[in-house]
């Protein structure tokens, strides 16, 4: 009989290669019983030994693929097992359905790229779609069909751990790293090898979490949800996102896997995804902390009938969902439907066609850590760099040095430039900032290394050894930050200065009189005020993944001039949080001549220490010559100006030109600023480009008094620029 069903299922699907995809999904959902529907909504973790680091399925998991009760696997590692289980899966289960195997692949595999955020400092998409292409090749290699990435949850809190895993707090900057990392990942056919499948995460509104405290209740309007924390899920379900999964957190009192205006109303209605939705871990199981669900029963009822696809280690849908069907509670309509979407989700992928396509053990030991992939890491590490100042141009150093001190525990580390979540990555493949910096000088200059300080300690012994090679030395390169276990899921911080005595340390080093270059490795902004304030050249490399240390010597010797721009606003007090550029102006915006009664803070500075889009290098570029072809432009048509931008400097390099616009008066209050374009451009020294612009008359639409996303006609600020503070300004009217 089993054998039968299994011919039969074989042939139907052979049978089958003529069939839409949606005819050869409901034929497959045709011979499914009810537990093996729901099947294919379980996932579970593997087990985790610690000690041997091996991960296995949980005990009775294996039986479970058998009976066609599990329809997914995260946390499974290599070919090997991937293979064996997809085996059982395959051959052994009544109808042989694959499972699909998920990882969080968040910014490399086992070649680390930088953080997320870092490579969103980029500007260029080109090249974050490559990393997410190169992350892909290599993921796919070792048997993962679906990464849990990309992370597109705005963040305008720096104290977020999280804030390091997605592009920063602009929503536009946002969807076009959103579009890129899922271009990237799936590439141009899922069903070839090397492409995975993608996850628009985590749905959504995470990033608003109260006080910048993970999991913590999140409270926005619907207009905030839609018009700052949406549009990246939008343009990755518009990029073909193959999967979303839903958040930890609540908005006003709904958790979001019982969302149904997020899951059902826009997700389905309004934007007509037919990407499948995964829990983020327990979701399901956290209704009853949250207070929505008496148990875990009427949980599962509440999660499947919000549009959750399936359920991530919460056990709901394995023990109750069947029941709650056969007790007339669940309408199977609402199985059927998710069942649909993950099958659709395997046959895109090829799983049907090779359930092993991800299982080729040689390609795996060919493809892992390839040399070619280690020159991405670093050529997308170049570009994610951010030069916040440069004295005097103290940067580039002088090829005539003799000696160089290097000091800070994060300069020698090979484990924190991996950053957090970095999956497989491995510190002995990291190129060290000290490794990176002897590598480039060789004999020609003496480099002194001394600690100095642990990044998260009081202790102050070791100051003297680093005053002291400071001293014996023409330069001082200071690393100073966070330890890459300071940010990320579940670090979120109350304070943003910098851990232990670092601080203190620099400024007893800053005292030698020596030229000193600070160098931040962290996950967040920091509010580095005394450093900023006094220290010549700064230089903020987030994490950089495996090749840190070899792009910062090239870029600290000018063999790669910074280019990169921050996505998210530098405060300078956790008090101003949030601080964001694109903020509405108030009914009493602040009033430097006459402050009282207007928005300010009578103890604290309102600006930023680094505005958003900030970001040196080592050339100089001037604007001029803002000019739009037409000052009214009809709705559907597009703005066109231009702008020149001059390298005044020695050096060619690249700038990123950024574009903004401001709604005068419309239907509801508008941000004073919003990005709307932005180009990254090479310039030579002395050349001037003559930059143009066709923005589409779409980007100025927003949610208006009756919430529909419309244009409204009026007049608006242009404002171009190389950051989001130093803008050259003109009107336009749109008219209808
Ligand atoms: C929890 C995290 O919030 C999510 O981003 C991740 O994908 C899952 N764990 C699975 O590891």
């Amino acid at each position: 009989m089993k054998k039968y069903l299994l011919l039969f299922f074989v042939s139907t699907y052979v049978f089958a290669q003529n069939k839409t995809l949606e005819q050869k999904v409901d034929s497959v959902l045709a011979l499914m019983t009810l537990e093996e529907k729901v099947g294919q909504l379980v996932q579970y973790s593997a087990g985790w030994d610690t000690g041997t680091k091996t991960r296995e399925p949980k005990e009775g998991h294996e039986e479970l693929i058998r009976q066609g009760k599990i329809g997914s696997f995260l946390n499974i590692i290599g070919v090997e097992q991937t293979r064996r289980l997809q085996k059982i899966a395959v051959e052994k289960s009544r109808l042989g359905i694959p499972l699909i195997f998920g990882l969080d692949v968040i910014h490399g595999y086992k070649t680390t790229f930088p953080i997320p955020l870092a490579e969103a400092c980029s500007w260029n998409p080109d090249l974050v779609e490559l990393s997410a292409r190169v992350q892909a090749i290599e993921a796919s290699a070792a048997g993962v069909n679906w990464t849990f990435s990309p992370m597109v949850d705005i963040a305008r809190d720096p104290r977020w751990g999280r804030i390091m895993e997605g592009s920063g707090e602009d929503p536009y900057l946002g969807s076009v790293m959103a579009a890129a990392r899922v271009k990237g990942y799936q590439g141009k056919n899922l069903k070839d090898d090397n492409t995975i499948l993608a996850c628009a995460k985590h749905f959504a509104g995470y990033g608003a979490v109260e006080g910048g405290k993970d999991y913590n209740t999140v409270d926005i309007s619907e207009r905030t949800l839609r018009e700052i924390y949406l549009p990246p899920f939008k343009a990755a379900v518009d990029a073909g996102v193959g999967s979303l999964m839903s958040a930890f957190t609540e908005i006003g009192g709904v958790p979001s896997s019982a969302n149904k205006l997020l899951l059902t109303q826009i997700l389905r209605n309004e934007w007509h995804s037919d990407a499948f939705v995964l829990t983020d871990w327990n979701t399901i199981g956290e209704f009853l902390v949250h207070g929505i669900a008496h148990d875990l029963k009427e949980a599962t009822k509440i999660a499947i009938e919000a549009s959750i696809d399936m359920d991530m280690e919460s056990n709901g849908y394995h023990l109750y969902l069947a029941e709650l069907v056969k007790e007339g509670k669940v309408d199977i309509k609402y199985i059927d439907d998710a069942v649909r979407r993950i099958l659709k989700a395997k046959f895109k992928l090829g799983l049907f066609d090779d359930p092993y396509k991800y299982c080729n053990p040689e390609r795996e030991v060919k493809v892992t850590l390839g040399e070619d992939l280690r020159r991405a890491a670093k050529q997308v590490a170049l570009e994610s760099v951010v030069l916040l100042k440069n004295e005097n141009n103290l940067l580039p150093l002088n090829e005539n040095i003799k000696s160089i001190a290097v000091i800070g525990e994060l300069a020698a580390s090979k484990e924190d430039p991996l950053g957090p979540w970095a999956q497989q990555g491995i510190p002995e493949t990291v190129v060290s900032i000290l490794e990176g910096l002897k590598n480039k000088v060789g004999n020609r200059i003496k480099i002194n290394y001394a600690e100095g300080c642990k990044v998260d300690s009081e202790d102050k012994s070791r100051f003297e050894e680093a005053i002291d090679a400071v001293n014996r030395s023409d330069v001082a390169i200071v690393v100073i930050g966070e330890t890459r276990d300071m940010s990320g899921e579940a670090h979120s911080r109350a304070t943003l200065d910098l851990p232990g005595v670092q601080e203190e340390l620099i400024k007893e080093i800053h005292k030698t009189g020596k030229p000193v270059i600070a160098i931040l490795m962290n996950g967040r902004p920091l509010t580095i005020n005394w450093v900023s304030e006094n220290i010549p050249a700064i230089i903020e490399s987030w994490y950089l993944g495996c090749e840190h240390g070899s792009a910062i010597a090239d870029l600290l010797f000018g063999d790669f001039v910074p280019s990169g721009k921050l996505t998210v606003t530098f405060p300078k007090g956790v008090g101003q949080i949030p601080l964001y550029y694109n903020h509405k102006n108030t009914g009493r915006p602040y009033n430097p001549e006459n402050p009282r009664f207007t928005s300010y803070y009578i103890d604290f500075s309102l600006e930023p220490l680094y505005p958003f889009g900030y970001g040196l290098s080592y050339t100089t570029f001037e604007y001029s010559n803002l000019k739009l072809k037409t000052e009214k432009i009809k709705a559907g048509d597009f703005v066109k100006f231009s702008v020149d931008v001059t390298n005044t400097g020695k050096y060619e390099a690249k700038e990123i030109v950024q574009v903004y616009i401001r709604d005068l008066v419309a239907s509801v209050t508008r941000p004073v600023k919003e990005l709307k374009d932005f180009k990254k451009i090479n310039l030579k020294p002395g050349e001037t480009k003559t930059v143009e612009f066709e923005l589409p008359t779409e980007r100025l639409k927003f949610f208006d008094i009756n919430m529909n996303y419309s244009l409204e006609p009026g007049r608006f600020k242009l404002m171009v620029g190389p950051n989001s503070k130093d803008l050259l300004e003109t009107e336009f009217e749109l008219i209808n």
